[in-house]
């Protein structure tokens, strides 16, 4: 059986998983390592972003950790074959509805946020975003022509059912529990009926089931903008698909950069989890040697935890991220002028 399959993707994804395949042959030599295209080559290669033998591949891993797909050589093509359609479809296919997005500033980065120091020192907490359903799923969606020159009209549909909901929720209180015991919910319930719907069933999953933990229910926006205000407030933030999208966006750049925030998407227990950074193919930088590959090695590290069963590894890993940074370890998107193989380098050193 694989244990893990890498996908490195497109732009810096093959770059920042380059850093994870040496961090894992560092720990150990007993993982089995598969590789496939995925996303735009996968498109160029096979006509798809995700191809059936790579997403039963991927069903049949123990893990799975994605690089970062997308860019603007494929943004004309249509809207089911672009790489992030692939991702999508990776997701879906794999069940993993519930995405753990951990914002988490280490000590020596508390200067490298674009906030001040005494609003992210000390910050840890975690994002569950619902990451199978939602806007990014609903029908119908299309875009369609107007009669009369007057434009087209474009749809999209936001919808959740009680189950979808009620099964992240659990995940996020169970999450609690192990941590500060606190859930935020986030939702738009003052003008949205799916967020009426979500605020319902997390009321009476708390009611019945998780009643020691506290809940507070957060409009949307309000907590866009706590999260940049007093960011330590929050324990767990459980929210959709689209809300958890951009919340988390914002809660990466707390830790300093988008570069550092990795993440984990589960499914059903027994099931693999896809670890994927949250940042994306970063067109911009890719191909010069300088992407920050810390949130695909922290991605690794979370699969060690979470799927692989290696937790005395995932600390080490994590420990070992943590030496570097504070010997002063530091790609440019945290202020830094070392490039994304010397940060791999600086990582194995600690190992
Ligand atoms: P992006 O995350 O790729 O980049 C946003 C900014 O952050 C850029 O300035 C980039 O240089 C910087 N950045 C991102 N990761 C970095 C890293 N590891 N080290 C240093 N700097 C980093 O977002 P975008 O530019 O909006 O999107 C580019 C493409 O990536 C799009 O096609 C988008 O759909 C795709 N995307 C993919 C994923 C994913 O694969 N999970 C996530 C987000 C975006
Ligand atoms: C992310 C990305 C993806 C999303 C895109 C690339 C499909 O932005 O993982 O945060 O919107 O979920
Ligand atoms: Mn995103």
């Amino acid at each position: 059986m694989t244990d893990l399959l890498l996908l490195p993707g497109d732009g810096i994804g093959p770059e920042v998983t380059a850093q994870v395949r040496r961090v894992a042959a560092r720990l150990t030599n007993d993982l089995q390592i598969e590789e496939r295209p995925f996303g735009g080559i996968s498109f160029d290669q096979h006509g798809v972003p995700l191809t059936d033998e790579t997403l039963a591949l991927a069903k049949a891993s123990k893990a799975v950790l994605m690089g970062a797909v997308g860019g603007p050589k494929w943004k004309d093509a249509p809207r089911d074959k672009r790489p992030e359609a692939g991702l999508l479809g990776l997701r879906a296919g794999m069940g993993v509805f519930a995405n753990l997005r951990p914002a988490l500033c280490f000590q020596p980065l508390a200067d490298a946020s674009s906030l001040k120091r005494e609003i992210v020192e000390g910050l840890d907490f975690m994002i569950v975003r619902e990451l199978t359903g939602g806007i990014y799923f609903g029908e119908p969606r299309y875009i369609e022509d107007l009669p009369d020159g007057q434009g087209k009209r474009a749809v999209d549909t936001q919808v959740y059912t009680t189950m979808e909901i009620e099964r992240v929720a659990r995940v996020a209180f169970e999450l609690a529990r192990g941590r500060r015991n606190k859930v935020h919910s986030a939702e738009k319930s003052n003008v949205m009926d799916t967020g009426l719907l979500w605020r319902q069933v997390v009321t009476e999953l708390h009611a019945r089931d998780y009643a020691d933990v506290e809940l507070e229910h957060i409009l949307a926006d309000n907590a866009a903008m706590q999260i940049v205000k007093n960011p330590k407030q929050f324990d767990v933030m459980v929210t959709d698909n689209l809300f958890g999208d951009i919340l988390s966006d914002a809660a990466a750049q707390l830790t300093g950069s988008l570069g550092m925030l990795p993440s984990a998407a589960l499914g059903l227990p027994g099931t693999p989890g896809l670890y994927e950074p949250i940042h994306g193919s970063a067109p911009d930088i890719a191909g010069k040697g300088i992407a920050n590959p810390l949130a695909a090695i922290l991605s690794f590290e979370m699969a060690l935890r979470w799927s692989l069963g290696r937790p005395e590894l995932a600390d080490r890993l994590f420990a070992a991220v943590e030496r570097a940074l504070e010997k002063g370890a530091r790609t440019p998107d945290l202020g830094g002028a070392i490039g994304t193989e010397a940060m791999g380098d600086a990582v194995l050193a600690e190992l």
